[in-house]
């Protein structure tokens, strides 16, 4: 018995009834599945209200500027856990005890080494490759060093491919910036928190000891927590759309890496960056917002606007203000880059352009000069939010396997050829 449902009808005949499905919350979808057999699709190239899949793992309320991990808003996941705590929330459904949190601590930190070949591996690209090329091809190599864990109907296999990953990414994205900077590998030193054994490994040497200032490892944390998930993104629904063939987990991750890299994704941070070195003082915002209006110019004002969020980004507010600690503890209050960055966001905000069209901050508008008064350099930017971003994927993908799917297949509107004759008789 159908609760609720939509009726469609078409040029006037044909009544199609079709079922409302309803969520915990946020928007209830219409179920189209049945359309096909009528000789309709629906079309929705950019998915703006297309609901792909049902996830219990994120919700993010758009318009009031919501985000929820597993039911606990981002802002009191930011403030009063650490992002092992949140991959174990995203990944297992639920937050850990406190037993279960020094179990999975130590087994990530069991984790956190990567076989030799790998060194060999990233050691074959030229020096100067972007680190995001390098983690692409790392990720996705993965899979020929770890064959006890690719079968994915099994839940186990599963869930150490989830611990491999987490665990293996910072020593990766590391090992990324060593070779791209000419330096040696630094291992990971499992006395150390996951976020002080990143910076460990990226800015460490074999010639002297190490100590990362406590605010830093805890500004690093908070920007991997901030990063950990986000609904069906594109990288996200591409790593789910990969894991419907039934590719193994390192393969669906790769994707996902790639599909981040887009300036208009998780390559954002990067790019913001780098518009804010080129518009290098106040007095050229507005020549930059002018240029963000003009639809014949592509530039557009990076770390602003969302698909979803038509209100602030609730990361985007959280990473302000980890902004402003790490900038006080360094002592780079002034620094004119975040100066610059608050000063483009008071104006961007008063814009009519801006306001009309919902273009907040998000995200990736702050994450980058936190990361450069860190000492991150710019192309590891991304590199960044794919490790904080794993977690997500791989729960994401998790939670498909773990439940009946089918292989994603879109349809079209094909406007190409009709049927027509080869020209040529012989
Ligand atoms: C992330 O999906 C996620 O959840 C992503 C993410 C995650 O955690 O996974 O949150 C991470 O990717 C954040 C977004 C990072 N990208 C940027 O900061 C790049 C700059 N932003 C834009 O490219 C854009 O806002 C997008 C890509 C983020 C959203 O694109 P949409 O939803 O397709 O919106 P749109 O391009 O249709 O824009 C609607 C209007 C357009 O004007 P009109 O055609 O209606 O006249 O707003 C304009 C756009 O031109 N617009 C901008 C703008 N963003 C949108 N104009 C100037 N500057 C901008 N940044």
């Amino acid at each position: 018995m159908i609760k609720r449902s939509a009726k469609l009808s078409v040029d006037g005949k044909a009544v199609i009834e079709l079922p409302i499905l309803e969520g915990s919350l946020g928007y209830d979808v219409i179920d189209i599945g049945q359309l096909g057999g009528n000789g309709l699709f629906t079309y929705d190239p950019g998915f703006s209200s297309t609901a792909a899949c049902q996830s219990d793992i994120t919700y993010i309320d758009g318009e009031k500027g919501v985000l929820l991990h597993r039911g606990y808003p981002i802002e009191i996941l930011a403030e009063k856990s650490d992002y092992l705590e949140v991959c174990y929330l995203l990944f297992e459904g639920s937050l850990p005890t406190a037993e279960q949190k020094v179990d999975f601590e130590r087994t990530i930190r069991y984790h956190t080494m990567v076989n030799r070949s790998i060194e060999l591996f990233i050691s074959g690209f030229r020096y100067d490759a972007h680190p995001m090329a390098m983690l692409c091809g790392l990720v996705g190599a993965m899979s020929s060093f770890y064959h006890d864990s690719l079968d994915i109907t099994d839940q186990q296999q599963r869930t150490i491919s989830a611990h491999r990953l987490i665990a293996k990414m910072p020593t990766m994205a590391a090992m990324c910036h060593k070779h791209y900077i000419g330096q040696p590998f630094i291992y990971p030193d499992n006395s150390l928190s996951y976020a002080e054994n990143f910076l460990h490994m990226m800015f460490g040497t074999p010639c002297e000891e190490y100590k990362v200032h406590p605010a830093l490892t805890k500004a690093m944390d908070r920007i991997f927590l901030l990063h950990a998930d986000h609904e069906q993104n594109a990288s996200t629904s591409t790593v789910r759309l990969a894991g419907s063939s039934g590719a193994n987990p390192f393969a669906c991750i790769a994707a996902g890496i790639a599909a981040l890299w887009g300036p208009a994704h998780g390559g954002a941070n990067e790019a913001v960056l780098n518009m804010l070195n080129e518009i290098g003082d106040e007095k050229n915002i507005p020549q930059f917002l002018k240029r963000a209006k003009d639809k014949q110019d592509p530039f557009r004002l990076m770390g602003f606007g969302h698909r979803v969020y038509k209100n602030h980004d609730p990361r985007a507010t959280v990473m302000r203000e980890s902004c402003d600690e790490v900038l006080s503890v360094l002592g780079l209050e002034n620094d004119p880059l975040f100066k610059l960055a608050k000063k483009l966001e008071q104006i961007a905000l008063e814009d009519d352009y801006f306001v009309e069209k919902k273009l907040y901050p998000n995200v990736d508008f702050y994450s980058g000069i936190i990361l450069k008064a860190l000492g991150i350099p710019v192309e590891m930017f991304t590199v960044i939010f794919a490790t904080g971003r794993t977690v997500g994927w791989i729960s994401h993908w998790n939670e498909m396997i773990s439940n009946p799917y089918r292989i994603g297949r879109p349809r079209q509107l094909y406007t190409g050829a009709k049927t027509q004759k080869f020209p040529y008789s012989q």
